[in-house]
């Protein structure tokens, strides 16, 4: 009986164990991987992506050799037993061997270095690409570039139209000059153009990385580095935090929109409308909403015409909390972790809702109940009510304009 039951616990253990093994090599083969890293939508990915191959080709050749080289003589000669008299013929001190595979590998070495540091040499190289856009009513020759900051546990993306952004213009990135665009969670760019980045971090150390248009650059705090990124196409192209930066650093996602240079410029001009703010009427949940915003977020969040005379930064770690003055024209929220809208384009009331009734279960984070003089990490849960709730997000739905059903389409988060 008892030999039985262990057969049967074997074979479930081998089942299970057939059926992880099946499910992690199935996982491989997923056609729209949101990360993938080996489909580059742009340039530079293209070049790394040239450097990829060739060196996976070697290493190929070489584990072919070897494993070959193994199973081949274990075959021929197996394990004997050995007598004195037969003991296999020794090979050290052959000249052209040791030269063979000292040479051999050099060379492999070789290759690859030279490869290796050509496609450096390219995916650091910037070029000159100014682009023509007109910023509220004033039409300028615009390098692209974009800053981007990272923080517990979201990016920020600022938008310097007049200026030549480098570090000596930034000075301190914990207190950036005033910028013309400020936007989170996703960055908006012409397509088909070289953006230049300026990426930095407020707190920690997070890693800015979007596998389809470029590979990842890390964000640290008091630094400026160098990156760029372009698209070939308009789309949405996804991105993840890959520097562990605490408790929801998998959580820390963004999305490079990419537009078509009219629709890039419309977004220009959306992002410098100030959205109306609604009149008192208690009777209007928009205008309850309002005057709930004022009294439960400003202290961290910024919407231009309401607390923009008396913002000065975030009560939080990072001292900065995302600008929600266009907050539905972007297509996720929480960190590029919810969607804004439903798949069938109406508001998403309900994650909205439950993002200000639960934020710390929504996205595990470190804002409520902690000792004196520790600032919040994340989003708090400031205990709102319902009928508040539903105020804010009526309220919410009315910040900026709605992004168009391409991008909303292109933006499956799970
Ligand atoms: Cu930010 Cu990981």
């Amino acid at each position: 009986m008892k030999a039985v039951t262990d057969m049967r616990r074997h074979s479930r253990r081998s089942l299970f164990g057939t059926v992880v093994l099946l499910g992690l090599l199935l996982s491989g083969c997923a056609s729209d991987a949101e990360l993938d890293t080996l489909s580059p939508k742009g340039e530079t990915a293209r070049q790394i992506d040239g450097l990829l191959n060739p060196v996976l080709a070697i290493a190929g050749v070489i584990l072919v050799l070897v494993v070959g080289g193994l199973i081949y003589m274990s075959l021929r000669s197996g394990v004997r037993e050995y007598h004195d008299e037969e003991f296999p013929e020794q090979i050290s001190h052959n000249n052209t061997l040791e030269i063979g595979w000292t040479l051999g590998p050099a060379v492999i070495m070789v290759i690859v270095a030279v490869l290796t540091v050509t496609t450096h040499l390219v995916v650091n190289d910037t070029k000159a690409n100014a682009v023509e856009v007109t910023v509220e009513g004033a039409s300028t020759s615009w390098e692209p570039k974009v800053v981007v900051v990272g923080q517990q546990w979201w990016w920020e993306f600022r938008y310097y139209f007049s200026e030549d952004v480098d570090a000596e213009m930034l000075g301190d990135p914990n207190n950036l000059p005033p910028a013309d665009i400020v936007t989170a969670g996703q960055m908006v760019i012409p397509a088909g153009e070289e953006v230049e980045l300026i990426v930095t971090s407020r707190d920690v150390i997070h890693s800015f990385w979007i596998p389809a248009l470029n590979g990842k650059r890390d964000a640290r705090p008091g630094y400026f580095a160098k990156w760029k990124l372009s698209a070939d196409d308009p789309g949405v192209y996804f991105g993840q935090c890959t520097e562990f930066c605490g408790l929801s650093h998998s959580r820390m996602r963004m999305q490079v929109v990419a537009m078509d240079h009219s629709d890039f410029q419309e977004w220009i001009n959306q992002q410098h409308e100030v959205p109306a703010q609604p009149a008192d009427n208690d009777d209007d949940p928009v205008s309850r909403g309002a005057a709930a915003f004022a009294g439960n977020c400003t202290s961290c969040h910024l919407v231009e015409g309401v607390n923009s005379d008396s913002y000065n930064g975030a009560a939080v770690e990072s001292g900065s909390a995302p600008n929600l003055t266009h907050f539905a024209s972007r297509s996720t929220f929480a960190g590029g972790i919810l969607n804004t809208y439903n798949p069938d384009g109406s508001f998403n009331r309900d994650d909205l809702s439950e993002w200000l009734r639960h934020p710390e279960q929504v996205k595990a984070n470190a804002a409520n109940g902690l000792p004196d003089g520790v600032l919040p990490r994340g989003m708090p849960n400031l205990g709102l009510s319902e009928r508040t709730i539903s105020d804010l997000v009526a309220y919410l739905e009315t910040l900026g304009t709605k992004p168009s059903a391409e991008i909303l389409a292109a933006t499956e988060v799970e």
